[in-house]
Order: structure tokens, then sequence, then C-alpha cells
């Protein structure tokens, strides 16, 4: 390797072992250039789907951060530690059984008012979300406000990987926008018969003929889609 490729490249460690690897990749390109094979704890690769939770620590730094490997890019002498996944409480419910309000939240995610406050899950958490203000909104009961504060959840589980209170916040703010959609937001007089077009195939061809279309022509027709309002 000449001496002006080593300048574009930094070594980082994974699971303890050193490679070299180009400046400026994710982790994610990182370690399939150090040649790993990624088959699990990578889906997207555009930090949409959560996949992708890992642990890491930068050089001279003692704290562990954790982010998303598809869009955290390495540094030099960067310690990496790729976790398989957030063990998350899960309970099953029927929603046509619930109540929006504080009830739900008592039965199904009593851990939420263990909440102590530190703040930690919203300095995790990738997407920007105010993680602990949707989780003092469930305290409170105010279940269209948590829903609408983790709307943009992806669940990759930072938020609860970090909690020292063991809270999995990503799955009680999934119950929140659940009772939200099902008890109150209005009803769009579009949604019954639209259901019922795709229960029917009717989009099927026009799904067929998007899965064969580029990227780029797939950003371009979403950016430049007609939106109705009101
Ligand atoms: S709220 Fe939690 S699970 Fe959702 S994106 Fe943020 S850190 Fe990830
Ligand atoms: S990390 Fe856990 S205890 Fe701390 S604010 Fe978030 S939910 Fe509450
Ligand atoms: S691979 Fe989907 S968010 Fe990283």
């Amino acid at each position: 390797m000449s001496e002006s490729e080593k300048d574009k490249m930094v070594k980082i460690y994974i699971l303890g072992e050193g490679f070299d690897v180009p400046a400026g990749s994710t982790i994610v390109t990182a370690m399939e250039y150090a040649g790993f094979q990624l088959t699990t704890g990578v889906g997207c690769r555009e930090g949409f789907c959560g996949a992708c939770a890992t642990l890491y620590r930068e050089k001279g730094d003692y704290k562990l951060q954790a982010g998303l490997a598809c869009q955290t890019v390495v540094s030099d002498g960067m310690y990496i530690a790729q976790i398989p996944f957030v063990p998350a409480e899960k309970p099953i419910y029927d929603i046509t059984k619930l109540t929006p309000d504080i009830d739900s939240i008592k039965t199904l995610y009593p851990t939420v008012f263990r909440c102590v406050s530190c703040n930690t899950c919203t300095k995790a958490c990738p997407q920007d979300i105010e993680v602990m203000d949707y989780v003092q909104a469930l305290i409170k009961g105010d279940i269209a406000k948590a829903a609408d504060l983790s709307f943009d959840c992806i669940r990759c589980g930072l938020c609860a990987l970090r909690c020292p209170s063991e809270i999995v916040q990503y799955n009680a703010g999934i119950l929140a926008r659940r009772l939200t959609g099902r008890y109150l937001l209005k009803k769009s007089p579009d949604l019954e018969p639209r259901v019922k077009e795709i229960a029917e195939r009717k989009f099927d061809k026009e799904l067929e003929k998007l899965m064969r279309t580029d990227k780029e022509k797939i950003k371009k027709l979403y950016y430049e889609r007609e939106i109705k309002l009101g």
C-alpha cells in the first residue's frame, strides 16, 4: 500500500482484532471491507430499519457510545462491538379490549413508571427523538402526546439498551401509536375504500412495476408525487 493510500485508511478494532479500513466508511461498510459477511444486524443501510445497533468506543475516550452502524462513520482507533439484538419485553394484547389511557400503560408496560428522568435514552436516540418526554407522557397517560413524540422511532433499541431502569421505551411507544390510531384520531374517509382496494389486489401491477424501477427514479416519483391535504 502506498503512503498516500495509507493516509486514507484508519485502524479500527472489531471484537478486539485490528483492521485497516478506508477513512470515511460507515461501520457497516468498514466491516465488510474487513471481510465480515453481515447476514444479521443490518437491513436497509439507510438509517430506517433500526437493525444495526452497535456499541463503540473512540480512541482516548472511556465512554461507551451507541449508534447505527450504517450511519456512524469510523474513526482511527475505534473499538466496535456489534450487538445481535436488544431483548425487549413485548406483551401480547388485543387492541380492541384496551382503552387509550393510563390503565393500558399500567397493565402492559408498568416498567415505564420506573423512569428516573436521567435522559440517557434521549441522548442515545439516533432519530433525535425526545424519548424521555414520550416516556413521561406515557406516565401521565397522555397517549396522543406519546404517540406524536415517538412517531419517528425506527425501533433500533438503543434507548432501551442504555436505560438504567430497563424500560422498553420503543415498544411502549408502539402501543401509544396503536391506541391513538384506533381510538383518538379522526377517521379518514379514504381509509376503508383504500384497504378494500388493496385487499382486492388493485395495485399489484403498479407495485410490480415499482419493484423493477431503479432507486433514483423511485426517489424522483416520491418527491414529485401529488399530496392531498385535509
Ligand atoms: S426511540 Fe429508541 S428505539 Fe426508537 S429510534 Fe430512538 S433509540 Fe431507537
Ligand atoms: S433512560 Fe430510562 S430512566 Fe432514563 S429517562 Fe430514559 S426511560 Fe427514563
Ligand atoms: S441497516 Fe437499517 S438502520 Fe442501519
